[in-house]
């Protein structure tokens, strides 16, 4: 593994496959246990730097940083001096000399991940920057199609709708690809980014052509805060082409899972009784979120033989 996580592609097929596996073995070793916690990383600190709102992933580090004995500090822009002026830089280096060992950062600016790394010596993950990258997302994803369907290799992807504004739908699309699925995005032509020939990826604009074949459908918020301007005609326009109702779902094989990052519009780009039905992994994500990201922190901050300590710790 890398020093950082700031994108999929810091993950080889190798290094994906050990976070998958970790985060595996992680969920064995605290199944049936009173207290859910492992010592791992005691007296490590993990700051979580959010500058950018989240209800899922920040509280998920909270919890995987606590469930592996970490100090964690959570800082939110807000109510911080952020507010005064102070840089992203400043803020880090600051976290750093009270001695932070990795720093999870949201931010709203693609790549602040990426400046982080250059100035501090611990671990940065990206937790969500702007419109580029969420690869714990994709991790967490990736782990619930291996425990709903025994694997990721040779797997039909398809990512349906806000494709332009989404950093899950990037990260997926790398990360699903080093592991050897197939995946295809739907979506209309105005929320497909410049570019996305050279992605490893089909393209449709037909929903209904591509479900019949799908084992996994992944549909994606429309991001209305991040549009400048009208992107498809009305929501009832946009539903009626892309949306995932109980009508589309039905012509699903039967084997397929329904995903979605959270959070949702409900009733635009999924139906509520899509979101609920047993087809749906959405609570599923976030309870892996969990695990996955616990794999990330232990692989990042413990060091290499961490693997074999889990396995031992999961055997004791
Ligand atoms: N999926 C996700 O990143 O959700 P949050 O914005 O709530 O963290």
């Amino acid at each position: 593994m890398k020093r950082h996580l700031l994108e999929a592609a810091d993950l080889d097929r190798d290094d994906a496959t050990l976070v998958l596996d970790t985060a595996a073995q992680i969920e064995s070793a605290l199944t049936g246990r009173e207290v859910k916690k492992l010592p791992t990383l005691r007296g490590r600190t993990v700051v979580n730097l959010f500058f950018e709102d989240s209800t899922r992933t920040r509280i998920s580090f909270e919890l995987a940083a606590k469930r592996l004995s970490a100090d964690v500090i959570n800082f939110s822009a807000k109510g911080s001096s952020v507010s005064k002026g102070e840089s992203l830089k400043d803020t880090a280096l600051t976290l750093e000399a009270m001695g932070s060992d990795a720093i999870v950062v949201r931010h709203s600016a693609s790549g602040a991940p990426h400046r982080l790394a250059q100035w501090v010596k611990g671990s940065v993950v990206n937790a969500g920057d702007g419109t580029h990258e969420h690869p714990t997302q994709a991790l967490l994803d990736c782990f619930t199609m291996r425990r709903r369907l025994g694997r990721v290799e040779g797997l039909k992807v398809t990512i349906v709708g806000d494709v332009l504004h989404s950093r899950v739908a990037r990260s997926n699309v790398l990360l699903l690809h080093t592991l050897g699925a197939d995946v295809t995005l739907v979506a209309p032509p105005t929320l497909l980014p410049v570019g996305v020939e050279a992605w490893p990826t089909a393209v449709s604009y037909d929903i209904d052509a591509v479900l019949p074949k799908s084992d996994v459908v992944m549909m994606l918020r429309v991001q209305r805060e991040r549009m400048n301007a009208s992107c498809f005609p009305t929501e009832r326009e946009y539903s009626r082409r892309y949306g995932l109702d109980a009508k589309r779902m039905a012509v699903l094989p039967e084997h397929a899972i329904v995903m979605h990052p959270g959070p949702m519009n409900r009733g635009m780009e999924i139906a509520p009784e899509v979101a609920d039905s047993v087809r749906s992994t959405i609570v599923e994500q976030v309870t892996n979120g969990v695990s996955a990201r616990m794999a990330v922190l232990y692989l990042l901050l413990g060091g290499t033989g961490s693997q074999q300590s889990a396995s031992k710790e999961n055997n004791s």
